[in-house]
């Protein structure tokens, strides 16, 4: 029995409801990486992220019973104002896999308006922001229908449950600043079917960490993240992938905690490198970084070593860069991107990011 479905929750159909919920959720940055999973969204392997601040996505949702429950589910998708048929497409199929653990689902009609503070098409990954606000959003849904009361942890707990479903990423997105995914032995609270938060395991010299992102292409990836996965569950390296993540997932969880920057950012940088060479040595391999995200990879290195400032890389599914630093050197750092590294981003544009407090709910009262 799993503990986040209920077949029970069904609305009384002799009720009309209406009403309106909202949520601003971050994007985020693995610092190991999710890359490979089994049936039902299950990872193959733990993964750590800092919650990103500035990059969000803003779901509203409105929802209102249906006339007649059809069986069907029935939503209006409008992301950035406009209709889009591919996006509703695939929040549909979403709902209908989340109809074990929301019921009623097929009782409401939604509409639902969805916004991202970063430009459309940055080349920025959205679906961590966008899955976990939506799922917040069924989750405030559920709780004020059916006047549920779990605690802000267990509701968290919830959300992450069902962000996971939509895309695994998000899962992490739902707790401040870092988050784990995955069940890792000597964490007795991980599980692979939400994250947990982990900002008390956190040491100091992560206190408002930066994360900028400089953005070397905005066009949609050749293959995307979905397809990594599959590629991934047949992969001539797999077995070895899964070892060394584990023995790197201690040696992280262990930099973290005992703030050692430079572990940190020798396995943020080898974590990088080896999802783009797991894409390279599949079958079909395939390349998503490009020339210019390799030059800022080798000056963020030779930066690094001349003036021994603690700046690290890290790369989503993508070929923009992300830089990691602490803010007592984000002068410095804002100095170099602006002289030495913006003429390799796409119309010079990059995003100051830094580890933010989490999703926030949206107050309609
Ligand atoms: O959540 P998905 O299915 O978009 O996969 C995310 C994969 C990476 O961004 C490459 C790694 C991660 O852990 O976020």
């Amino acid at each position: 029995m799993d503990f986040f479905k209920n077949s029970e929750l069904h609305i009384d159909p002799n009720i009309q409801l209406e009403g309106k919920v909202g949520w601003k959720s971050p994007s985020n940055i693995a610092l190991i990486k999710y890359w490979g999973k089994y049936r039902d969204q299950i990872p193959m392997n733990p993964s750590v992220s800092f919650t990103l601040s500035q990059a969000y996505t803003q779901t509203i949702c409105e929802y209102k019973t249906k006339k007649k429950d059809d069986n069907k589910i029935s939503i209006d998708f409008y992301f950035e104002g406009k209709q889009k048929p591919e996006f509703a497409r695939r929040i549909n199929l979403y709902f209908k896999s989340l109809l074990d653990v929301f019921p009623f689902l097929t009782q409401l009609e939604f509409e639902i308006f969805s916004d991202n503070s970063f430009p459309h098409s940055s080349g920025i990954a959205s679906s961590a922001s966008s899955m976990s606000s939506l799922a917040l959003c069924l989750s405030s849904i559920e709780r004020n229908i059916f006047n549920i009361h779990l605690d802000e942890d267990e509701f968290l707990k919830k959300a992450s449950y069902v962000a996971r479903i939509g895309s695994g990423s998000a899962c992490r997105s739902i707790f401040p600043k870092i988050s784990l995914w995955g069940k890792v032995n000597e964490i007795p609270e991980s599980c692979n079917k939400y994250g947990i938060p982990m900002e008390d395991y956190l040491h100091k010299n992560f206190k408002n960490y930066h994360d900028d992102i400089l953005i070397v292409s905005k066009i949609a990836k050749s293959i995307s993240s979905s397809d990594g996965h599959v590629i991934m569950s047949d992969h001539k390296f797999k077995e070895g992938r899964i070892q060394q993540v584990n023995k790197r997932m201690h040696f992280m969880m262990r930099a973290l905690e005992t703030g050692d920057l430079e572990k940190f950012g020798e396995i943020l940088e080898n974590e990088a490198l080896t999802l783009h060479s797991l894409m390279m040595s599949s079958e079909p391999a395939y390349l998503l970084i490009e020339p210019n995200t390799v030059k800022i990879l080798q000056r963020i290195e030779s930066f690094r070593k001349e003036k021994k400032l603690p700046v690290y890389y890290s790369l989503d599914a993508g070929p923009n860069v992300h830089m990691l630093y602490p803010n007592s050197i984000a002068e410095k750092v804002t100095e170099f991107i602006d002289n030495e590294l913006v003429k390799y981003c796409k119309d010079g544009d990059y995003i100051k990011d830094y580890l933010g407090s989490g999703p926030k709910e949206i107050d309609f009262s």
